[in-house]
């Protein structure tokens, strides 16, 4: 009794501060042993060290059945594992102990019988052992071996429903021998349900959801080393270089969950969805962090054999192309199990070529190997009639499929491109139609334009230079407004003049990053891959990598390239050099130990968020808008940088900003003011509206972003976030409304000290309000907002109300119309 008290005592005291530490140790024990006071009856339990975890009886809700069980010591019930799922005790007169034999066992006293034992093999079969048991503070329990010390048995490798930080689903590609998740079979009854949930490694790995008849039900894509390629959420989400998925010599995969900062968990819940939840601290519950499968194209195979899904076509199947619905009838009706067929038999031999389907969730069942080239998956998918698909991923390399497509997903901006084999004859077909279609009126409209302007040039040329035509003028200036950038280059043919810019051999840079090994990731953009190396000198560098199949970013590379090495300024990276060998096209900058400022800012586990104090905070803003007062006024050019972000923002050892990224960026000739583009690229959050909607940029588009950066430091949160809760809210209109109604300390981050300095902050505060006001004349440029900073300018205007909290919808409707209609396209949604 006097142990229940002092639990009781200990669980309130404890739970004040979650998981408090050195008060409760002491007090409680986490181990028992073989003798006889060993004993967990209902009623009591082990605690683990820093009071994290327990075992004990429990009953789930709505029912008296007795289970014996790890959960958090939380203050609602979160039950973890289950021991005696499939036998429940009908009331309390469970025990537990460990046997003569080393195993728990749980009985029931009543009737003396056993209801459950770990029956461990290696205990079994041995005469009397003295065991421990124990419970860590990963929520794992271990029985070992008194004498020999060794593990005889862990409750991590006997999984209920729920994935914990530290613990591994895995398969051994040998024996077929699975370390996975089973759901309950509902919220009141822990028995084994209808979905399991692991690791399969017989291919590339990936995790999957199992049915029932082990059918799938949702997979995760392919581990590239990074992430599983085919969740979309995965590509936004940060990369901290670690890795996951890793594998022993004796064939086994494991898969494991990296322990963070925060408390969280996935669970496989009785519907067969994983979701993954966060412990609030604040509101005291679990929050929703991420579910798969997040809608019906996420559910294997939705589409059947040959089927791609789209969520926002409607419906949401269609055949990938050259492929028609198997039956037309059950396809209109809407049951799409049984997929497509090809329209057009394959010739094999040389009568095949590929149709490309850009974005997709590869196909299962990839078969693969490493290549860096994507030109060698094609080759050798076309000299293997077996092969009907390729794609390639720069870790996985090629992957191959023959028999069938299946779970087929076109994602939005992400993912990797596949390309499916198909008889010439349904190519050409296609290739002439377009032809005919497109080229020839625009080659006829092409030919009748030059002939006339040649004509009415000579006309002009007769006529002396008298004539001062406005039209000449302008047609002179947009192109030499569109070609600073690319002047020095032959971006369709790939060379690149690297200016005085040294350059690195690619043995070298191949050397220093380890073969650009995936434990040296350390960031992954819309065109390449960032690693960390260390030269022979010793001195660490980041290398950006450009995807030898991304023939996209051949102008991002060239106009990086021009626009950083003239540059020079305390609050831009430092380009150190480049490599152009082949198809390879590298640049190296100076390494910044403390990553990306959204690292730092945004990441819920980053450890460095509390190291951002106030003071740091504002010298980063104001090193961001010295770089950027260098960039549009004092540099002996005027770029605009287009793509101001906080994954743009690095910081060095001293938490210096340094700009980088200028992949985006144009250079202005002298006069003019701002520029029309037909493809606007840039980051959805980040992007001022002139921008986002019309393709009108200008400095003061940049000076916007600046704003949401400001803003975005001053709250310690990401602007994006606020558009998948409130679209009519928004970052910019909780601190319009909070400024405006007198309340701007309302919207400063909580985690930050802000005593004495509440006056500052509120005043930076109104500075990001003017930068990201509607009108571009409105906002301030970008020397007068660093003045402002400084207090050169002591006096602020009003700001006015910023138009995404206010014209949301209206923005996402034109956004939507532009997608179609205009040659509108966003290369990332987000960070990396
Ligand atoms: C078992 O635990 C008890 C109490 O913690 C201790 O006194 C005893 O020595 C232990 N016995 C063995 C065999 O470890
Ligand atoms: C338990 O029963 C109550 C009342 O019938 C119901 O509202 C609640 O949803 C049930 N809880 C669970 C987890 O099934
Ligand atoms: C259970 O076993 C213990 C000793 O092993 C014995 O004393 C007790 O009477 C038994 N109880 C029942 C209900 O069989
Ligand atoms: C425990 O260790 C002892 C000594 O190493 C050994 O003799 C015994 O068989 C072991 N028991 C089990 C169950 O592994
Ligand atoms: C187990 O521990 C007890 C003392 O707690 C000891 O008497 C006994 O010999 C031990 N048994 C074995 C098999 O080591
Ligand atoms: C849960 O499943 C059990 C059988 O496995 C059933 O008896 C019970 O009614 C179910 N409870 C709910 C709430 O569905
Ligand atoms: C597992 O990892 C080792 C390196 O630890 C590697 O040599 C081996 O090829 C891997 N096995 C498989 C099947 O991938
Ligand atoms: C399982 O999770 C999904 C996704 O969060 C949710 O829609 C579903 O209702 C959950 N099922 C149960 C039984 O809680
Ligand atoms: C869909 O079609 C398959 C066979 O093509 C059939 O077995 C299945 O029952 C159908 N499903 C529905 C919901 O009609
Ligand atoms: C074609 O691929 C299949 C399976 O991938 C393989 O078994 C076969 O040997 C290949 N054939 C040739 C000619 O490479």
């Amino acid at each position: 009794m006097s142990r229940k008290i002092s639990q009781l005592f200990l669980h309130q005291f404890c739970l004040s501060t979650i998981f408090l530490t050195a008060l409760c140790f002491s007090l409680q024990t986490d181990t028992i042993n073989s003798s006889s006071s060993g004993i967990i009856r209902d009623g009591d339990t082990i605690v683990s060290r820093s009071n994290k975890f327990k075992l004990g009886f429990f009953s789930p809700p709505n029912t008296t059945h007795r289970y014996l069980g790890i959960s958090y010591t939380l203050p609602e019930q979160t039950v973890i594992w289950v021991a005696n799922r499939d036998t429940p005790l009908q009331d309390s007169s469970g025990a537990a102990a460990l046997s003569l034999d080393g195993n728990l066992v749980i009985t029931d006293t009543a009737t003396n019988q056993t209801v459950w034992s770990t029956n461990a093999a290696a205990a079994a079969a041995s005469s009397p052992t003295n065991t421990t048991l124990q419970i860590t503070d990963t929520g794992n329990l271990i029985i070992t071996n008194s004498s020999s010390g060794i593990k005889i048995w862990e409750s991590f490798l006997h999984p209920s429903d729920v994935f914990v930080p530290t613990m591994s689903t895995s398969d051994n590609i040998y024996t077929g021998k699975k370390v996975m998740l089973s759901a309950w079979e509902n919220d009141t009854d822990p028995r084994r349900g209808s979905f399991t949930a692991g690791l399969d490694a017989s291919h590339l790995p990936q995790n999957y959801i199992w049915r029932r008849d082990g059918q799938p039900h949702w997979r995760s894509g392919p581990w590239n080393g990074l992430v599983f390629i085919g969740i979309q959420s995965s590509y936004f989400s940060f990369l901290d270089g670690f890795v996951d998925v890793t594998n022993d010599s004796a064939g086994t995969f494991y898969y494991t969950m990296p322990e963070w900062k925060i408390v969280n968990r996935v669970t496989l819940n009785s519907s067969g969805s994983l979701v993954e939840t966060m412990w609030d601290l604040k509101s005291k519950r679990w929050i929703p962090l991420w579910a798969a499968p997040e809608n019906e194209c996420d559910v294997y195979a939705t589409c059947g054999p040959f089927g791609s899904c789209n969520v926002e076509d409607s419906p949401v199947c269609s055949c990938v192309e050259g492929f028609e619905p198997a039956s037309v009838e059950e396809w209109a009706r809407g049951n799409w199990s049984r997929g497509c067929r090809r329209r057009r038999k394959l010739e094999c031999g040389g009568g095949d070529g590929f149709s490309r389907m850009q974005f997709v969730k590869v196909p299962d069942l990839a078969q693969h190997f490493y290549s860096e080239r994507i030109d060698e998956c094609r080759r050798y998918c076309l000299g293997n009639c077996s092969c009907i698909a390729y794609a390639h991923d720069s870790n996985i390399g090629c992957m191959f499929w023959r028999d069938t497509l299946v779970d087929v997903q076109k994602f939005k901006g992400v993912g990797v491109d596949l390309y499916i084999r198909l008889s010439v004859s349904e190519l050409g077909n296609h290739r002439e139609k377009w032809l005919f279609i497109v080229i020839l009126p625009v080659v006829g409209f092409v030919v009748v334009a030059v002939s006339m302007f040649i004509a009415w040039y000579m006309l002009v040329k007769r006529k002396g230079d008298k004539i001062q035509d406005r039209s000449v003028a302008e047609a002179g200036h947009t192109i030499s407004s569109l070609s600073p950038a690319i002047s020095s280059i032959d971006a369709s043919v790939g060379k690149v003049d690297m200016g005085e810019l040294p350059l690195f051999t690619f043995e070298i840079i191949a050397n220093a990053t380890k073969h650009f090994h995936v434990t040296n990731l350390i960031g992954r953009g819309g065109f390449g891959h960032v690693y960390k190396g260390t030269l022979p000198n010793g001195q660490e560098i980041a290398v950006k990598r450009l995807s030898v199949d991304s023939g996209q970013g051949m102008q991002e590379f060239t106009s990086e390239v021009i626009v950083i090495s003239k540059l020079q300024h305390r609050n831009l990276v430092r380009l150190l050099g480049g490599c152009v060998e082949k198809q390879e096209k590298i640049l190296v900058y100076e390494y910044m130990p403390n990553k990306s400022l959204d690292v730092c800012l945004f990441d819920p586990i980053s450890p460095t968020k509390n190291v951002l104090d106030w003071r740091r905070r504002f010298s980063i803003i104001e090193g961001i808008g010295r770089g950027l007062l260098y960039l549009h006024k004092d540099s002996r050019f005027r770029i605009i940088h287009r793509d101001l972000k906080p994954s743009n923002v690095l910081l060095d050892q001293e938490w210096n900003p340094k700009i980088s990224d200028f992949g985006m960026a144009r250079i202005f000739g002298g006069n003019q003011d701002h520029h029309d583009t037909a493809r606007v690229v840039g980051t959805y959050g980040y992007m001022a509206p002139e921008y986002a909607l019309e393709g009108r940029f200008s400095e003061k588009s940049d000076v916007y972003s600046f704003g949401v950066l400001m803003l975005e430091i001053i709250k310690g949160e990401k602007n994006t976030h606020y558009y998948n809760e409130d679209w009519s809210v928004g970052l910019l209109g909780s601190a319009w409304k909070m400024w405006s109604e007198d309340n701007g300390l309302g919207f400063v981050d909580e985690s930050m000290e802000i005593s004495g300095l509440e006056k500052e902050i509120v005043r930076c505060m109104q500075i990001g309000l003017l930068c990201v006001q509607e009108y571009p004349q409105e906002r301030p440029s970008v020397d007068t907002a660093v003045s402002m900073l400084s207090r050169e300018i002591a006096e602020l205007s009003t700001p006015n109300r910023p138009i995404f909290s206010q014209k949301h919808s209206a923005f996402t409707t034109q956004l939507g119309c532009f997608t179609t209609t205009n040659d509108l396209t966003v290369t990332e949604l987000d960070g990396r």
